[in-house]
């Protein structure tokens, strides 16, 4: 019997025993191709020799040194790194060990600014709902999706959802890609406005929408419009690119392909790729600058900030980024897979919604395409495909309650960067046999 404490106590899963480029290999030799690089991690697949060996020679140097007593080499050099190519004003980073642990550290420095301004009375925060931004309280409630927030909403603290800007269900018949994009912009002011300017800290939102939506892009001019909004109402902008940024939607700051700059940013998953849980807040020199010239310290902390093997392997992970070219194989291999997608999918009445950049991809199922109708939730169509595209030698990410929580479908596709054509047609072939034998029984 296992003593391990699973996700899914009734599950029996193969046990993983090796990596090798884009696979993952169970113990009786059976090779999966990582289609979602776990949930949208392993971009660089699972053997990457650079990586592997920086976190040998690390821990050989320095295996830990605690951020209360030293800084270390590895995060020095990691955080210009990141600074070098981040968006123009970013000026810190703050290193945590995952997605979750970011956006805590965001949501608590936008409270911590305000406190430092003297302006103690701005303490909401507004996010969008179908949003994830990570398991753990704040994050949690920060985050909008129904289901994963019902059973501990007693537990949550105060935030509120606007909708998200999902053009396939919320844009008007005949109403542009534009005007949708302003009218679902304009809802942050409106709530803004609702709650009182100078009571709403910050505005929290995924520039390309993961984990609960399915690779939803926003509406062209949205978030220029949301960065206006944020600036005529000192509300600070916090953008989670924790799954869609390092590359993963063409840039290695997500936000580049907007426009627009937020005051904090996290980032993790692609950052450590798997190899090291590592994950970032980077802020702006302002809201830096605005803690330095107070009190001095952010009162926040874990014992494992900036461990220097996690930096270490962050290093390795984004240096092979840029000098690989690997965010350019991106852009080529996303339009590849893009294409494939389309001729293997447009088609089929049951794939509704075909969305996403660079190597993030969504496909929406729904019963009817004309209507937008999903599926009945009891069917458990996400859960089918998940097992049915394992058996097939495939890890994908489908997912329930793509509308609200509990109705519509998805699946998510994060495939590592060094994938190559071939590759991604067969992980596409194994999808679509998976999902052919879903339908037919449903
Ligand atoms: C956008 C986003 N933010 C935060 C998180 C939480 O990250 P972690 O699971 O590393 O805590 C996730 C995880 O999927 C995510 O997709």
């Amino acid at each position: 019997m296992s003593h391990v404490f699973p996700r899914h106590c009734a599950s029996d899963l193969p046990t993983a025993v090796g990596g090798d480029g884009c696979f993952l290999i169970d113990a009786v030799g059976k090779r999966y191709f990582d289609g979602s690089g776990g949930a949208a991690v392993s971009c660089l697949g699972h053997s990457n020799t650079r990586v592997r060996d920086a976190i040998k020679a690390q821990v050989d140097q320095l295996a830990f040194a605690h951020t209360g007593f030293f800084t270390s080499e590895p995060a020095e050099a990691l955080a210009d790194l990141l600074i070098e190519h981040a968006p123009q004003g970013m000026e810190r980073v703050y290193f945590v060990s995952g997605g979750s642990e970011a956006a805590e550290a965001a949501i608590k420095l936008a409270r911590q600014y305000f406190t430092e301004r003297g302006e103690p009375q701005r303490r909401h925060l507004i996010a969008r709902q179908q949003s994830y931004h990570g398991n753990t309280l704040g994050a949690l409630a920060a985050g909008g999706n129904a289901w994963r927030r019902q059973q501990f909403a007693p537990l949550l603290m105060e935030a509120s959802h606007i909708p998200p800007c999902y053009e396939y269900t919320l844009r008007a018949a005949g109403e542009s890609l534009e005007d949708y994009g302003i009218r679902s912009a304009d809802a942050l002011e409106a709530e803004i406005l609702r709650l009182g300017p100078d009571t709403v800290m910050a505005f929290m939102a995924e520039p390309v929408v993961g984990a609960t939506l399915g690779a939803v892009t926003a509406a062209p001019g949205y978030f220029k419009r949301i960065r206006e909004i944020c600036d005529r109402y000192g509300v600070l902008l916090i953008l989670d690119e924790v799954m869609c940024g390092m590359g993963r939607t063409g840039h290695l700051f997500a936000c580049d392909a907007e426009g627009v700059t937020p005051d904090i940013l996290c980032i993790a998953k692609g950052l450590g790729a798997g190899y090291q849980p590592i994950g970032a807040m980077l802020t702006t020199g302002t809201v830096y600058d605005t803690i330095a010239n107070g009190t001095g310290f952010f009162q926040h902390g874990h014992t494992y900030l900036a461990h220097p093997v996690a930096c270490a392997a962050g290093l390795a992970v984004v240096s092979e980024m840029l000098e690989r070219d690997l965010i350019g194989q991106v852009r080529a291999r996303g339009a590849y897979f893009e294409a494939q997608l389309r001729a293997r999918f447009a088609q089929n009445p049951h794939v509704g919604d075909i969305r996403g950049r660079g190597l993030f991809w969504g496909l929406e199922f729904v019963a009817d395409r004309e209507s937008k109708t999903p599926f009945d939730p009891s069917l458990g169509l996400a859960g089918k495909l998940k097992k049915a595209a394992f058996a097939e030698g495939l890890i994908c990410y489908p997912m329930p309650g793509t509308r609200d929580g509990k109705t519509g479908d998805h699946v998510l596709l994060a495939p590592p960067f060094i994938a190559t054509e071939a590759e991604l047609d067969g992980a596409l072939d194994a999808l679509s046999r998976a999902l052919d034998g879903v339908l037919a029984a449903a």
